[in-house]
């Protein structure tokens, strides 16, 4: 039995030494080592040995054991470096590496993240609705009379189901009174779409920031802190902020907001950032009459709603001068920001 298990040992080694690849490698171990492999049948044949023998056949199987084990662990590793040293041939391992481009948020995603983590602080929850609004939702229930310039095809982008591409993000004012009831804090950031002619301050998609605040006695105090506070959180605390009289359907009285702008080399100047006012109570009444309850009864809540271009908050914090760049990808424009 000694000489079965030499010989073993040396068809294992041979079996071994012949491998090219790992597999060949592998059906070796599974023929000498495996379950059915002949070392571990000549092992079986142990308990039929008489009581003497058992102990020298039992140490020949271990030193072959180890033999075949040790001659496959250094074969897979030979193997191993072999296919590795394939993979790089030809190659230039003294090349500089390529570089790996780092990625950055876009301007306006850096804005309008830290415009909304600002009024989140300040107790403002996020809301949204649908950018393919219905008139209803962003005309009618906003107070804005049939003959107003922006319901005009010529303003707006309509479908032929008489939907059309939401002109502004108040429209999220309706759906969220729809169906919340006061106190309403929200803001939704969102597209908003416009025919404008494009040029250095319009594009026909822009960005808003709707802001609406609902509740008993909210007062124009309240909108004119709020937002003064927003502005300067935003841009600085020395941050010039005035609030021009102006009209708008659903608010009275309405406002809108300019901020000093200053670019290195130029004269500052105003650039409106956003309208905005006390609720009309027409409003309220709109809602009233689709709700059928009395939740934002004029008679019983006031609120101040605003929105804000958070293109020309963009243009503002980076001092741009071209709106058209933040839809350009260019990249010799973005990477400054990543
Ligand atoms: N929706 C207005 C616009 O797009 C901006 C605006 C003005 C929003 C006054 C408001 C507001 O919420 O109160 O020009």
């Amino acid at each position: 039995m000694k000489e079965q298990i030499e010989t073993i040992q040396a068809d294992a080694l041979a079996a071994v030494a012949a491998a090219t690849d790992e597999r060949s490698l592998d059906d070796a171990r599974v023929a000498f080592l495996g379950k059915k492999g002949s070392l571990t049948l000549a092992s079986a044949g142990m308990k039929d040995l008489p009581n003497d023998q058992k102990p020298i056949m039992g140490q020949a199987l271990n030193v072959a054991r180890t033999a075949i084990t040790q001659a496959i662990d250094e074969k897979k590793a030979a193997l191993e470096s072999e296919a590795d040293k394939k993979s790089v041939e030809g190659i230039d391992l003294t090349l500089p590496g390529r570089e790996l481009l780092q990625g950055g948020l876009h301007p306006l995603t850096l804005v309008k993240d830290r415009a909304v983590s600002i009024l989140r602080r300040m107790g403002f929850a996020l809301a949204d609705g649908p950018e393919i609004e219905t008139e209803y939702h962003c005309f009618d229930a906003l107070n804005t009379p049939d003959d107003h310039p922006a319901r005009n095809e010529k303003d707006t982008f309509y479908f032929d189901s008489g939907k059309l591409l939401r002109t502004h993000t108040s429209s999220v004012q309706i759906r969220t009174m729809e169906k919340a009831s006061a106190p309403v804090r929200i803001i939704a950031p969102g597209s908003a779409y416009r025919r404008d002619e494009i040029d250095a301050t319009h594009l026909s998609v822009f960005n808003q920031l709707e802001g609406l605040y609902v509740d008993k006695d909210v007062k124009l105090g309240d909108l004119k802190g709020t937002l003064e506070y927003f502005l300067r959180a935003m841009f600085g605390t020395d941050t010039e902020v005035r609030f021009r009289p102006h009209f708008f359907p659903f608010t009275e009285p309405s406002f809108e907001i300019d901020v000093k702008l200053h670019v290195k080399g130029q004269e500052p100047k105003w650039i409106e950032v956003a309208g905005c006012g006390m609720v009309d109570p027409a409003v309220f009444s709109s809602v009233s009459e689709q709700r059928k309850d009395d939740a934002f009864d004029p008679e019983n809540v006031t609120g101040f709603a605003f929105g804000m271009g958070i293109d020309r908050l963009a243009m503002i914090q980076y001092g741009i001068k071209d709106i058209r760049l933040l839809i350009e990808n260019d990249a010799r424009f973005l990477q400054q920001f990543a």
